[in-house]
């Protein structure tokens, strides 16, 4: 569904991103977004959704330059990105939270939305006091309300286990199935990316390394060189 076209996002005189060309956005596929440290991934991210110019380049979203348009526009078209953790309202219920999204977002189905990220054992929790995994899960329900088409992670997995992080991808990977929706997620565990990935990108220094299947990457060697290093 999204064609980046040599994007360039620069900051000031550093180009955070120089010269990308991708195609992301399978429907009913995890696609992550992987490499070092201020590889450029939550820039990529940011120009995608909206949240940050191009400098040069374009980026296309079901065949139209969606470029110029605002975050507010891309979601009403079907681009969802996860609310950050500061999205979770103190005080409220788990469920008041996701009530409160919904009525403004128009979602048929939140029940789906609930059993899908495994939430409904921990409705009645005020969110804030939730596990720190459920609160990631809340995140991602919150980005599911409103039948997005795709929906763009940057970390979900952040301050998560291994195996909470391994958890997480397991329901990224069932709702992209169920709800046949793209997921697009940048997350720091390879491990879980490429258990868990139909397709990976990696980036490194502002630049598109690779694309390809977990096998493909794995396998090769810029990528190994810049990234996995010899443990890989
Ligand atoms: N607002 C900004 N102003 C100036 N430089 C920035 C800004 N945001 C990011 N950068 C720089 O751009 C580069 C890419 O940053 P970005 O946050 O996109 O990387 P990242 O791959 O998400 O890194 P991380 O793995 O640490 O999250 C880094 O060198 C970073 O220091
Ligand atoms: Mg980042």
């Amino acid at each position: 569904m999204i064609r980046v076209e040599n994007l360039t996002v620069a900051y000031g005189a550093f180009k955070a991103l120089n010269d990308i060309s991708v195609d992301l956005g399978q429907r009913g596929q995890v696609h992550s977004i992987i490499g070092p440290n201020g590889a450029g991934k939550s820039t990529f991210m940011d120009a995608v959704v909206g949240k940050r110019r191009p400098s040069a380049g374009r980026i296309f979203y079901k065949d139209r330059d969606i470029s110029g348009d605002s975050i507010q526009r891309r979601r009403k078209n079907g681009m969802a990105r996860s609310f950050q953790k500061t999205s979770i309202f103190p005080g409220l219920t788990i469920l008041e939270q996701l009530d409160l999204v919904a009525a403004h977002l128009n979602e048929p189905d939140l029940g789906a939305i609930i059993d899908t990220m495994d939430l409904r054992e921990v409705l009645h929790l005020e969110a804030a006091r939730a596990a720190y995994g459920v609160q990631r899960r809340v995140d991602v329900a919150l980005g599911l309300i409103g039948m997005p088409d795709i929906l763009l992670l940057d970390e979900p997995g952040a301050g998560l286990s291994a195996e909470e992080t391994a958890n997480l991808f397991r329901h990224l990977r069932k709702l992209a199935a169920e709800r046949d929706i793209a997921a697009v997620v940048v997350e720091h565990d390879v491990e879980a990316v490429f258990a868990l990935s139909d397709v990976v990108t990696v980036l490194d220094l502002g630049r598109h390394l690779a694309t390809g299947t977990p096998a493909e990457i794995r396998a090769n060697p810029q990528v190994v060189a810049a990234y996995l290093g010899t443990a890989a």
